[in-house]
């Protein structure tokens, strides 16, 4: 596997294999790396001939500076575990060589889907993805891009960016990788402590049984029970049923439909998602 740290020399680089007319899968990743991003690194490998992937802890995305200190990194095991999937080339940049004139995060029309759930929970952070997603396209000029499905909103936003900049690579969104018990894959998972994990369960078997209900009950009903199954077990910021499509609230039952939740495990934002129709 390929490490390097500078643009320029990511781009020498990628040339080889560009000039010999290989596709380019791109993995963005902020590192603390698990079993989710190895199955989009994997992915990545069926169908491309050469493979990118970066880590960078993205300053611009945090909203709140106790998250961005506490975010996970562990850098040795995620150049093992990179290695040993069959990624070809590592790109972990400093902060300079994306931002080299300062943290500029250029103002966006993303549409609606920026402000609400995490775009209004977490104020800022959409346009911090955006930017720095687009800083990496940029780097990398990848043929497709990959992304995992467990953000399931992100995956929206950078949707809404590739169609707003024009940018020319396919986007991939992946299925959310989950543990024995169903809690998503998560680098943030590493921040709980061994009983707040054994809570964090409650998510994923919240949103199960949703799904499962869903064409038995009324939404608010649902919603209700959900809310109920996640009391006093972790602090919900929002469980909601809306359009898969656009995050809006659904006008009728045959719309397409996503449960959303997001909350806290003490101090660990944990978010999660599923489809509730196909
Ligand atoms: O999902 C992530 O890990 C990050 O938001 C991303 C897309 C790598 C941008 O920093």
């Amino acid at each position: 596997m390929y490490l390097t740290k500078t643009i320029t020399d990511l781009q020498q680089h990628l040339q080889v294999a560009v000039k010999k007319g290989a596709n380019i899968g791109f993995v963005p990743t902020m590192g603390a790396l698990h079993q989710g991003h190895i199955s989009l690194i994997k992915r990545a490998l069926s169908e491309n001939e050469y493979v990118v992937c970066s880590i960078f802890v993205n300053p611009t995305q945090f909203n709140q500076a106790t998250d961005l200190e506490t975010y996970p990194k562990t850098p040795a095991a995620d150049v093992m575990l990179l290695a040993a999937s069959g990624n070809h080339v590592l790109f972990h940049p400093d902060v300079s060589d994306i931002y080299p004139n300062g943290m500029q995060v250029k103002p966006r029309n993303l549409g609606p889907v920026s402000t609400i759930f995490e775009g209004a929970f977490r104020p800022g952070h959409f346009d911090g993805v955006a930017e720095v997603v687009s800083r990496l396209f940029n780097a990398v000029k990848p043929t497709k891009a990959y992304f995992g499905l467990k953000d399931y909103q992100q995956c929206m936003i950078i949707k809404a960016l590739v169609e707003l900049e024009n940018i020319p690579i396919s986007l991939v969104f992946c299925p959310t990788q989950r543990e024995n018990d169903g809690l998503a894959m998560s680098s943030r998972n590493r921040r709980l402590s061994a009983e707040q994990r054994k809570t964090a369960a409650i998510i994923p078997q919240t949103l199960a049984f949703i799904r499962a209900n869903y064409s038995y009950y009324k939404k608010d009903e649902l919603l209700l029970a959900g809310r109920e199954m996640l009391l006093g077990q972790l602090q919900t910021e929002y469980l909601d049923i809306v359009h898969a499509h656009t995050l809006q609230p659904l006008d009728s039952a045959s719309d397409p439909a996503v449960a959303l939740f997001a909350g806290r495990c003490g101090e660990v934002r944990l978010i999660d998602n599923m489809l509730l129709t196909e």
